[in-house]
């Protein structure tokens, strides 16, 4: 959205835009009305003025009207229930998900927060069961090359960390990737889990936040999901494999200068779950 000016009618000076702005465009000009000033275009469009201007009296331009929920008590226990409930699907039914159900994730998805408001995430929808395929065989041929690192190792060590030498070094990861390895080339779905539906977020490539946006956007996706029914899963193994793979990219038409910065599976879960799984006690210092 952009900010276009003020209301002079409508504003009562209560300042409150001057308080929330973060890009400090607003000034309240003696007592009448609030200026709006951005002769550097510091204003990310972020649209708090106009969510926090109690007059509406904040004039924008956007291809939509802002959404208005009254009513904002929402309840602890349900926001718990939705967090603790929600796993991460690993058997899926072989059910389509309907266009409506993806288009309702993508839709709450826009409304994730994004550094300096960029909304830099765009998305790949992925049914087709050959992409879905050509995506799960680049993730193993990732595992075959991973192979090629646990046998140079001792070459390595110098320069990767201590903790990826050891991994590395573990008898029991040489195994685990040996048997993901046979096990799908046996047949079985090991990176999606047959999964109908994938959704991609790529990114433009601006080190080290870059995940973080696509990382929230999904994380979104993935309790929308939850609360109409489906299941998910975040593919770790997947999106290090695919991020940044040519042919993945150019299959995909992801546009030159981005990368795939998060994999989900979604689809409809064959198992119900009763009980929550235990976490680790919680470990924080505090500051007080
Ligand atoms: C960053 C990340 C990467 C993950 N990658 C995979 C993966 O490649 N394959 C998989 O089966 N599960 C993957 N998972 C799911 C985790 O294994 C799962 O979250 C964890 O076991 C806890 O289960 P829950 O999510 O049901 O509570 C991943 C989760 C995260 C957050």
């Amino acid at each position: 959205m952009k900010i276009t000016g003020i209301d002079e009618k409508k504003c009562s000076a209560c300042g409150v835009c001057v308080q929330e702005c973060a890009a400090g465009i607003y000034s309240v000009n003696g007592s009448k009305h609030v200026t709006h000033d951005d002769p550097y275009n510091w204003c990310t469009g972020c649209g708090h003025c106009v969510a926090v201007c109690p007059k509406d009296a904040i004039i924008y331009t956007a291809h939509e009207k802002t959404l208005e929920y009254p009513d904002k008590d929402i309840s602890i226990k349900d926001v718990e229930k939705l967090l603790h409930t929600k796993r991460s699907i690993r058997r899926y039914k072989n059910k389509d998900v309907p266009e409506k159900e993806i288009e309702k994730l993508l839709e709450i998805m826009r409304f994730a927060p994004s550094g300096h408001n960029a909304q830099p995430c765009e998305y790949v929808v992925v049914k087709d069961r050959e992409k879905i395929r050509m995506l799960g065989q680049a993730t193993i041929a990732s595992f075959k090359s991973f192979k090629k690192l646990i046998k140079i190792r001792k070459l390595l060590k110098p320069f990767i960390p201590k903790a990826f030498y050891e991994i590395l070094s573990d008898r029991g990861t040489a195994l685990g990737v040996d048997e993901l390895i046979r096990q799908y080339e046996s047949g079985k779905d090991i990176i999606f889990f047959d999964a109908p539906v994938l959704i991609l977020a790529h990114v433009p490539n601006l080190g080290g936040l870059s995940y973080v946006d696509p990382t929230i956007a999904l994380t979104y996706g993935m309790l929308a999901a939850h609360a109409l029914g489906l299941g998910s899963c975040w593919m770790g193994f997947a999106m290090m494999a695919v991020a940044k793979h040519k042919k993945i990219l150019q299959l995909l038409n992801i546009p030159k200068g981005r990368f795939i910065a998060g994999v989900i599976t979604f689809g409809y879960p064959v198992h119900t779950y009763y009980r929550v799984p235990v976490r680790n006690k919680i470990k924080a210092e505090w500051y007080v």
